[in-house]
Formats: structure tokens, C-alpha cells, sequence
């Protein structure tokens, strides 16, 4: 499926830069480097989240509108966390800047979180994960860069993550290079900003 039209809204270094609430919007979170802009532009159809091997490049909220067949959903690319050579000023900004936007934003309808299938749940993921537990956040993991593992290797991963995150069904696995996941992602998608509340 690709969306009628996809348009940037703004980037945000703090919650003041927030846009006013408008469509109901889904997150994407993860390590940096896991491939959160990748998936939004594959999503979006175009380039408009920048992407980059250096690990670190989203360092801000970028908010983009994305017109379905029958309303709009808005995508929240966050910055992304764990990579240890960024400064240590930049990772303190982190929290406060993620937290602010988690905790204040009632049109949020949910968060994907996106690991690396190849690195599986660690400390970070598994926080972030009781977070939005705790604040009522649907949360929806995928795996990424699945085209780097063999395909027998990779049902073991979704397997032990469910375990791990005690989740109600196996996590999507996704490759930006292959389009696999795209279209059950999509789904997801669509499901999410229907709902109502949550
Ligand atoms: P930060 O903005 O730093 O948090 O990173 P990010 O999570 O937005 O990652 P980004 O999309 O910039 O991708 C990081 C690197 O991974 C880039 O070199 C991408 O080309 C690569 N990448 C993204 N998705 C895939 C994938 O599905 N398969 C493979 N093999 N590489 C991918
Ligand atoms: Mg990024």
C-alpha cells in the first residue's frame, strides 16, 4: 500500500517544538542505527527521513503527515538511543526529550519499537518496553534487517522477544532492502489509527 500523499510537519529538539496535537500519531523508536528513518521513508514511499550509516543522525522529533485512502495518521520518527560515541550531553538530552513527548501526548495511539534481529532485547529495550506499559502505550515490536540473518534464524529471535516482552503474538520481522513485513506493518498501521482510545 502506499499513502496518497506524505508531507513533513517539523522537527522538535524539545517538547516546546511539539506541533499543536492533530491526526493521531504512531511512534517509532529503537537503538540508533536499527533502522527507524529507513522503515518511515519505505512506509512513506520517498525519502523524507534522513538516513545515514552513522549512527546518531536522528537526533530530534521529526513529525510527518501521511494522508490515507480515508484520513491521516502522522509518524513520529524519535531519535534514536544507545550509541555509546555520542556525547554524553546529547544522551542526557535524550530522556527528558522522549519522556516529554511519551507522557504529553494524548493523540499518541502507539509506539513501534524496532530492534535489530541480529542484537534481540537487551537492557533498553526491555525498559522501554515496561514504560509504555506503564503508561498505557500500546507498544508493537518489528525486527529489523532481516534480510541479514537466514531465514531459519529468524523465528528462534521473534520466538525468544515475545517470551522476553511476554507479548500476545510474535513480533513483525521487517527488511527495508527485501519489503518484507511492509504490507502486514501497513496493516498494523491502518488497525492503529481506527481504534479508538488505547
Ligand atoms: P538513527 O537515526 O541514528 O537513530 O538511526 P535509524 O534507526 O534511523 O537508522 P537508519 O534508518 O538511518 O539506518 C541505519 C543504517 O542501516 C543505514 O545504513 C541503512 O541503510 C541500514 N538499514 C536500514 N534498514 C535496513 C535493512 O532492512 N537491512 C539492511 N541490511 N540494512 C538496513
Ligand atoms: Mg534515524
Amino acid at each position: 500500500m502506499k499513502p496518497r500523499r506524505a508531507t513533513f510537519v517539523t522537527s522538535a529538539a524539545e517538547p516546546a517544538g511539539f506541533p499543536p496535537p492533530g491526526p493521531p500519531e504512531l511512534a517509532f523508536a529503537g537503538r540508533s542505527n536499527v533502522g527507524k528513518s529507513s522503515l518511515l521513508n519505505l512506509l512513506i514511499g520517498k525519502p523524507l527521513a534522513r538516513t545515514s550509516s552513522t549512527p546518531g543522525r536522528t537526533r530530534l522529533l521529526n513529525f510527518f503527515d501521511v494522508d490515507l485512502a480515508s484520513n491521516t495518521v502522522r509518524f513520529v520518527d524519535l531519535p534514536g538511543y544507545g550509541y555509546a560515541k555520542v556525547p554524553v550531553d546529547m544522551r542526557a538530552g535524550w530522556r527528558p526529550l522522549v519522556e516529554g513527548y511519551l507522557t504529553g501526548r494524548p493523540v499518541l495511539r502507539g509506539v513501534f519499537l524496532l530492534i535489530d534481529i541480529r542484537r534481540g532485547i537487551e537492557d533498553e529495550e526491555r525498559e522501554l518496553a515496561e514504560y509504555l506499559a506503564e503508561l498505557d502505550i500500546p507498544l508493537e515490536v518489528v525486527l529489523t534487517k532481516a534480510d541479514k540473518l537466514a531465514k531459519n534464524r529468524r523465528w528462534p529471535v521473534a520466538a525468544a522477544v515475545r517470551r522476553a516482552l511476554a507479548m500476545p503474538r510474535e513480533p513483525l520481522i521487517a527488511s527495508t532492502h527485501t519489503g518484507d513485513g511492509v504490507e502486514d506493518l501497513w496493516r498494523i498501521i491502518r488497525r492503529r489509527v481506527a481504534s479508538r482510545g488505547a
